[in-house]
């Protein structure tokens, strides 16, 4: 590659509606990744995101936290920063999709589209909720399935028996926002005609055709899914439908040109949003620092996304396809402007092969994960060796994630650096030295460079670590072959001695290189504190050979499980329902005082505690849970059968293994939580709560007790 590529870069815009998942950053990881990658090449990146701000479920949103959704957009956008530091996600730009800009495109953009007679207007029949004065989303109607009778069920399909069907089918219709019966009222609404010949043909050659730089637009895996989308049937039916893209006011969004009380569908102006963030980034001048190339400094925004040379790379995930492989190119080129080069698609984070869920404690909070002090560059790494180019899901399994960690980081890759520059800063003052010829080390880093570079390039970050890793491995070998804890004893093989560390060196330096878009952190540290450059490294670097290095400094800790063990406990409970350490070592009874005011908040109504549901439970079995020394491992029989009039004995994890030994548990009764959401743990899925008294420091005397009925309780007994 001899010119430099000049890359606009972007990531799915977020909804603004909620803090950042792991599944978020898993995106940016990914993004990030290739970003910093190109940026090592030398090529020019421009990397913006922005918070999606528009749409029914914001305003609604809004409205219930009291707040206009103008604030409440930017509340939540006033926690991104947290995220993206403390993963070291770098973007050049943050905007949102509410912005100035945003409302100029998406109008201009319109306006192409009408005047290239792409913009069609019908009359639609809707559920209006007479009460809230709005038209209803489909996901605030809700009412009793037309298949299965069950109720409650939501208005496009059914959780029960799974059927879909139109919210008109529903019956018993009402209004998730107000209760209301929704009355069907007639509206116009506005469509881009996706069914046209001209769209369909352009789509059909766009979604199989490669881009001005030899790539396809689409994974081979989302092309295949597209073509379902364009099939249509003996009778010429199905395809490509007309797109809704107008709401009725009130809504929160983008007012429609010439139609008054009418707003473009959030999905219209969302990906009009990565442009507008682009063109906030250039109107603040920001932009110029980026390039390489003086002359092109004067070149404004609307140059640079019109310029053939730009490659427009979009990182999203698989539930967003359809908008960016069909609506978003053609929006573009009707409206005649460059369409993307590249739609990346990845797949979802599952944790232990599950889809995250906040309400059944399965996902990662990525706050939490760094509140409890574990390195964001472990993340990276971990999920960096499980992306692929494929949109497969990437799992997150608590245990892989320690072993990954442990045994590549720190046993492969740091650890060399620990041991060689110790022989280096005491026998050789920091000095490399090679003894013999080198150019086996020169060819060696140059095939592994490309090779990763092509794997990177490719998004096939699996493979590139699994490269550099197979490269860690020879590395150590080379090393624990001249054994240079022998060479040290002897004065006579100093040259052997300094010549096998500098080439472990040579290696850790080469490592760290390759690593750089995984571990941007580290490897500056490694860069500048142990080699002494005054830059982080760039990707020709992983040929050069250092010939200084300084007394080594600790780089990365390995994981203690423990942390994990904290990262996927609950939450404690509400801090009223707990005495306050100081309390309790005071002695004061906590019931004998009269209620202040302030703890008259506290009380609860007796249909609150109805909402728990207390069962007696008898332990079947109990047992030791292998790598924890808090858990056991209860199963318990608490009255319940399965649907084939089996008993279903219930799975939970108790910490109460500092109190109890399994055999003392093992036939006794006591009470649970029966209705507590079931809660995935590192070790498995609990399925409810033990109750135990304690003192508020659990290791302190006088310890843990579990509860346990008088006798004549039968399992499955209500305990109220
Ligand atoms: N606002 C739209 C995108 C508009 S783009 C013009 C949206 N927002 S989102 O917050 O729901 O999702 C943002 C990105 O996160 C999407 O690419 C989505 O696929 C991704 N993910 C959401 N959940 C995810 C996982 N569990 N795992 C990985 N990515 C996931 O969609
Ligand atoms: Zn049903």
């Amino acid at each position: 590659m001899t010119s430099k590529r000049r890359l606009f870069v972007t990531t799915a815009l977020p909804y603004a509606n909620g803090p950042f998942h792991t599944g978020h950053i898993m995106e940016y990881i990914q993004a990030d990744t290739w970003v910093r990658f190109q940026r090592m090449q030398g090529n020019e990146v421009h990397f913006v995101g922005a918070d999606d701000a528009h749409g029914a479920p914001i305003m609604i949103a809004a409205e219930k936290a009291g707040k206009t959704p103008q604030q409440f957009v930017a509340d939540i956008a006033a926690g991104r920063a947290q995220y993206l530091d403390g993963f070291h996600i770098r973007f050049d730009n943050w905007h949102n999709t509410d912005g100035a800009e945003n409302h100029q495109l998406a109008q201009d953009i319109y306006r192409a589209l009408r005047k290239n007679g792409l913009i069609a207007v019908r009359e639609i029949e809707q559920f209006y909720d007479p009460v809230k004065g709005m038209f209803l989303p489909d996901r605030y109607i809700k009412g009793q399935c037309p298949k299965c009778g069950a109720a409650d069920q939501y208005g496009d399909a059914c959780e029960v028996c799974g059927a879909v069907y139109a919210p008109t089918e529903l019956k018993h219709p009402y209004s998730a926002l107000s209760g209301a019966t929704p009355e069907l009222r007639k509206s116009e609404h506005y469509f881009f005609q996706l069914s046209s010949d001209r769209c369909a043909d352009f789509l059909r050659d766009w979604t199989q055709a490669a881009n001005a730089h030899g790539q396809p637009h689409l994974q081979t895996e989302v092309l295949n899914k597209v073509r379902e989308w364009f099939a249509t049937d003996e009778h010429g039916h199905g395809g490509l439908a007309d797109w809704d893209i107008s709401r009725d006011a009130p809504y929160f969004g983008i007012e429609i040109p010439d139609a008054p009380g009418k707003y473009f569908y959030v999905w219209l102006d969302a990906p009009i949003g990565y442009l507008a963030s682009l063109k906030n980034h250039f109107d603040k001048g920001q932009a110029a620092q980026h390039w390489h190339a003086p002359s092109r400094t004067t070149q404004t925004f609307e140059q640079f996304v019109a310029d053939p040379v730009v490659e427009q790379v979009h990182f999203i995930g698989k539930d967003i396809v359809y908008f960016h492989t069909l609506f978003w190119p053609a929006m573009l080129h009707f409206s005649g402007r460059k369409t993307p080069s590249q739609i990346n698609v990845h797949g979802f984070v599952t944790v232990g092969g599950e889809k995250m869920s906040k309400s059944r404690g399965t996902g990662i909070s990525p706050l939490k994960y760094l509140a409890l002090g574990l390195n964001p560059e472990w993340l990276r790494y971990y999920l960096a060796a499980k992306l692929t180019a494929r949109v497969d899901d990437v799992d997150f399994t608590p245990d892989d994630f320690v072993a990954r960690v442990n045994s590549d980081l720190i046993g492969k890759y740091v650890n060399i650096a620990s041991r060689a520059a110790k022989f280096i800063s005491q026998s050789f003052d920091g000095r490399l030295g090679y003894s013999g010829p080198t150019a086996d080390l020169n060819d060696a880093a140059r095939a592994l460079a490309d090779d990763v570079a092509a794997a990177f390039e490719a998004r096939e970050y699996a493979r590139a670590l699994r490269e550099i890793m197979a490269d860690a491995d020879r590395i150590n070998t080379a090393f624990d072959a001249a054994q240079p804890w022998v060479l040290a004893k002897d004065e006579a093989r100093r040259a052997e001695l300094q010549d096998a560390c500098s080439r472990a060196l040579a290696g850790f330096w080469r490592l760290s290189v390759l690593l750089t878009p995984v571990l941007p952190a580290l490897t500056a540290r490694v860069a500048r504190e142990l080699f002494g450059l005054d830059r982080d490294f760039v990707w020709s670097d992983a040929t050069a050979l250092p010939l200084h290095v300084a007394p080594y400094q600790h780089l990365m800790q390995r994981i203690d499980p423990k942390q994990l063990d904290k990262l996927f406990e609950a939450e404690p409970a509400a801090a009223a329902a707990k005495p306050t350490p100081s309390s309790a070592a005071n002695g004061k009874p906590m019931t004998s005082a009269a209620p202040t005011p302030a703890a008259q908040d506290a009380f609860i109504t007796i249909d609150d505690f109805a909402k728990i549901d207390l069962r007696i439970a008898r332990i079947e079995n109990a047992e030791a849970v292998e790598g924890s020394t808090k858990l056991l491992r209860l199963t318990l029989d608490v009255g319940e059968t399965t649907a084939d009039g089996q008993p279903r004995l219930r799975n939970v994890f108790s910490g109460i293994s500092s109190a109890y030994k399994p055999a003392d548990l093992t036939g006794k009764l006591t009470v649970l939580v029966a209705n507590l959401a079931p809660r995935k743990m590192k070790f498995g899925v609990s399925e409810g709560m033990v109750l135990a008294a304690s003192s508020a420091d659990e290791t302190a005397e006088p310890g843990l007790y579990i509860l346990e009925p008088h006798p004549g309780a039968k399992p499955g007994m209500r305990v109220r």
